[in-house]
């Protein structure tokens, strides 16, 4: 076991000098939590992996501090500058194609492509600066867990794996970035998030395809972001999510072990003791911010079986909610 050292916002400098010396240390984003490592150090990125639990063949982004850094890895079309005008720093992670040989295998997973990212987040940008170089960043959770949005949700998975967790309170967004595929003949959203379809083609001004509206999840199919095959973002108690429509019938029908994640206004229709109940605030950024948080909250309380999660509207952030709900639950829903 590590000693994991607990550091602050303050402690720019210590995580420099430990993701320099190879380690691996968390840091915060605007989204959730990633695992810092320098990812143009071998075996540093080959720790992420162990630390994670995470298969090899699932490539990692590099979240850079500015877009100046990835240059030396990547030559940017007009379409994918236009991105980064408008979104970095911001929650779009972007698919470029790579220079030859200047990518480790061990973060491309042996692609021609590769994932950057430019957080939204003073702290994290300070952090890489100091490393001086581009670190990698998949979230800082264990392999399949729902992804981490506080420090403390960093501890639980991390501490005696990883040489460092830079606290800087709760994330703002609550779930991963966007990643669009710009090294596909169409751009093509393999992930949903914060940034929605609706604006990458206001910015392109063409028409973007949303791979995770149709993609499947089966074993036998290769999906183009290797990270989605993966049963993900999912606790150990069983998730089930419902429509809101179904409230009322779902009251009757739950169990004392039973627990609900709702927005306040289907909490307040179902009435539900204080303490079955998780508020999922009264609008999708709340609803998004609050979703992991819940998951893994109920995960550690041991009466718990079942958690039932109100689905989104379908549009925009909702759309980013629905997708992790449904890795969640495995695609569970309740039948009124
Ligand atoms: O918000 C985020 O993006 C967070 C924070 C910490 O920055 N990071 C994150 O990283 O979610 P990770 O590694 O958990 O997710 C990266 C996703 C995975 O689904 C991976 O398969 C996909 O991006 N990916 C990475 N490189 C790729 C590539 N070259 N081609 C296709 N998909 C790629
Ligand atoms: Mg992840």
């Amino acid at each position: 076991m590590m000693n994991t050292e607990r550091l602050t916002n303050q402690d720019i400098q210590r995580a420099g000098v430990l993701l320099k010396a190879g380690e691996v240390v968390a840091f915060p984003t605007e989204t959730v939590y990633g695992l810092g490592a320098d990812a143009t150090h071998e075996e540093a990125v080959q720790k992420v992996f162990v630390a994670k639990g995470r298969p090899a063949d699932n490539p990692l982004i590099m979240t850079v501090a500015d877009a100046e850094q990835l240059t030396n890895f990547v030559s940017v079309s007009e379409a994918a500058k236009a991105l980064i005008d408008a979104f970095w720093p911001g929650s779009l992670t972007i698919i470029l194609p790579i220079k030859p040989g200047q990518v480790s295998m061990m973060v491309t997973g042996g692609l021609d492509t590769a994932a950057f990212r430019l957080p939204d987040n003073e702290t994290t940008r300070a952090i890489i600066r100091e490393a001086g170089v581009p670190i990698v960043g998949p979230s800082a959770n264990t392999s399949g867990k729902p992804s981490p949005t506080t420090a403390q949700h960093v501890w639980h998975d991390m501490q005696g794996k990883i040489a460092a967790i830079v606290d800087d309170g709760p994330t703002q967004v609550g779930v991963e970035s966007t990643v669009v595929d710009m090294a596909a003949d169409v751009p093509t959203i393999l992930r949903p998030g914060a940034v929605t379809q609706q604006q990458l083609e206001d910015v392109l001004g063409i028409h973007v395809l949303d791979a995770t509206s149709t993609m499947s999840v089966a074993d036998d199919v290769t999906p183009k972001a290797p990270g989605m095959k993966y049963r993900h973002y999912a606790p150990d108690k069983q998730v089930v999510m419902f429509d809101r429509l179904d409230a009322l019938a779902l009251k009757v029908s739950l169990a004392p072990t039973d627990v609900v994640m709702a927005q306040e206004e289907t909490l307040q229709r179902m009435a539900l003791p204080l303490a079955q109940t998780w508020s999922l605030g009264t609008t999708l950024e709340n609803a998004t911010e609050q979703l992991f948080a819940g998951l893994r909250y109920y995960d550690d309380v041991a009466h718990v079986k079942t958690i039932y999660v109100e689905k989104m509207p379908p549009i925009g952030l909702g759309k980013a909610f629905n997708n992790r709900l449904g890795k969640a639950s495995g695609n569970q829903e309740y039948q009124g």
